[in-house]
């Protein structure tokens, strides 16, 4: 078994204003991108990670990984993205090494999942599991609301998880899904879903709540520079 990660760093970040693509926006001491890299390299059994980066960054994300590169000794490459986040999936996808028979496809957005996560999806990722997404329980009540904000249903708190990446999948599993379903979900469980496959839940972290909007940036900031 060997695992590659693609890390999606292509966004602009439109949600958190800041003046560079949210990748690069540096929280607790390092650019989110680096913090990313870090975590991908340290996690045991990875042997090859690629960077989806914004097309008119992609020599200032090649500066910041080839230290992490060279520190760790895992092979780390940089790609140009595409337009939805599906797109920048399936373009990391294609430069991965061909060895590499398990993905976890990671948001650098979620910079400070810890190595350990990225080791507990890939340990789950089977035969007869090819698809594996981390997740917390739901601590607000969740409502399902029709276009005029009636609300339609209000599922049970305990059936639900909020979902985090690294998501990891059998190569071909996660190639099948991008090739049948597209581009069009805010993550790739989804597409494996739709291709009536099953997706499975194990516990995520934390520290793998994704930066969105710089209330964010305060929040995490605080939890990680907290800890031991
Ligand atoms: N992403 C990507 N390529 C895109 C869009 C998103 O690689 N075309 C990546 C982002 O860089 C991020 C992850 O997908 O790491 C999750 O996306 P999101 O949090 O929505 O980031 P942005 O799209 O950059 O932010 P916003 O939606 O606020 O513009
Ligand atoms: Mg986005």
């Amino acid at each position: 078994m060997s695992v590659g990660v693609v890390i999606v760093a292509a966004g602009s970040g439109t949600r958190l204003g800041a003046a560079q693509p949210k990748a690069f926006v540096p929280v607790a001491g390092a650019p989110l991108l680096t913090h990313a890299v870090r975590a991908a390299t340290a996690a045991a059994g990875v042997s090859a990670v690629v960077v989806v980066a914004p097309t008119t960054h992609l020599d200032d994300a090649a500066a910041l990984v080839e230290p992490v590169s060279r520190s760790s000794g895992i092979p780390v490459q940089v790609v140009p993205g595409g337009a939805e986040r599906g797109d920048s999936v399936l373009a990391g996808l294609r430069w991965l090494p061909q060895e590499c028979d398990i993905v976890l496809v990671h948001d650098a957005a979620r910079a400070f999942a810890p190595p350990e996560l990225f080791e507990r999806v890939a340990a789950a990722v089977t035969e007869q599991t090819p698809a594996i997404v981390p997740g917390l329980p739901v601590v607000d009540t969740i409502k399902v609301v029709d276009d005029d904000g009636f609300v339609r249903d209000t599922p049970d708190r305990a059936s639900l998880r909020a979902v985090q990446t690294p998501q990891g999948f059998r190569r071909d599993v996660l190639l099948a899904a991008h090739a049948t379903h597209g581009s069009s979900a805010t993550d790739d469980a989804t597409l494996v879903e739709r291709l009536g496959l099953r997706v499975l839940v194990v516990d995520g972290h934390p520290a793998a709540d994704k930066i969105t909007t710089p209330a964010d940036v305060v929040r995490l900031e605080r939890l990680v520079l907290s800890e031991p």
